[in-house]
């Protein structure tokens, strides 16, 4: 069950361009891989979304790209710092997937190592622009990453369950190659619980509220 609690920030690291902020869990569960959480960002008015990160015992990690005032301000927190945490909210990857293969990009690897921990260490194929972006890959086990101009869909093997997460054209391009993958997609959300709509997205003629009946959809959603 989603909550709300003032947690105390307990370590703040920085992997190559990002930074992992780790939170102490007070009663928050980690929810499943996929799922999110709205954490405050200081000084600033909304809270923003992020994917659960890592669910070590007793901490909820998440990893910020530090890209605009509201992911700088989280990113700049210092430990004993406290936040307003909300989640666990939203729908997130199905575990019963019987060869998963990860399949990420960039900041979209965020929620590859709770969901390699909850699926046993499957193969991840991660794509990054830079070697300095794909410092992050070492959280994630078992991954082959490339680098620009590789892309992960030169790369990605056949007769593998998809689960995959990163910037909307490599989802659609893996989704052109894998038409049953499932997909963490994003868009710009304030509330993350349904209530402004701020989120819906149009699929298949129907709109859908991402933050509800996403973040992760698949063929059938
Ligand atoms: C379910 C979900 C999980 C996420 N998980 C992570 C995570 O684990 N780590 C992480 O760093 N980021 C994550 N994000 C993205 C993160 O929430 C946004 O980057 C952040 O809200 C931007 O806020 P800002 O104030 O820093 O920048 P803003 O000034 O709000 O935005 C900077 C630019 O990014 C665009 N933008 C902002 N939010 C989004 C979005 N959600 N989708 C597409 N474009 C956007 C804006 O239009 C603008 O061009 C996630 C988003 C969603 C919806
Ligand atoms: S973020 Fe408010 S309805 Fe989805």
């Amino acid at each position: 069950m989603p909550r709300r609690e003032r947690r105390s920030v307990v370590g703040v690291e920085a992997v190559g361009p990002y930074t992992l902020v780790r939170i102490d869990r007070g009663g928050l569960e980690p929810g499943e891989p996929g799922q999110f959480f709205m954490l405050e960002a200081p000084g600033r008015l909304l809270p923003r979304p992020f994917s659960l990160c890592l669910a070590p015992a007793g901490e909820l990690g998440f990893l910020v790209d530090p890209i605009g005032p509201g992911t700088e301000a989280i990113a700049g927190v210092a430990p004993g710092d406290r936040v307003h945490v909300l989640g666990p909210l939203g729908r997130g990857f199905r575990l019963d997937a019987p060869r998963p293969l990860l399949v990420g990009g960039g900041i979209g690897v965020a929620p590859f190592p709770y969901l390699s921990e909850r699926l046993g260490g499957p193969p991840a194929l991660l794509g990054f622009r830079t070697a300095w972006h794909a410092e992050v890959a070492a959280l994630v086990p078992n991954a082959e990453v490339v680098i620009d101009p590789v892309l992960v869909t030169d790369a990605m093997p056949d007769g593998h369950d998809v689960l995959a997460c990163g910037p909307e054209p490599m989802l659609e391009a893996v989704r052109e190659l894998a038409p049953g993958a499932q997909l963490a997609w994003e868009a710009p959300m304030a509330c993350g619980y349904g209530a402004c709509y701020g989120c819906a997205v149009e699929l298949g003629g129907e709109w859908k509220r991402l933050c509800v009946e996403g973040p992760v959809l698949w063929e059938a959603a």
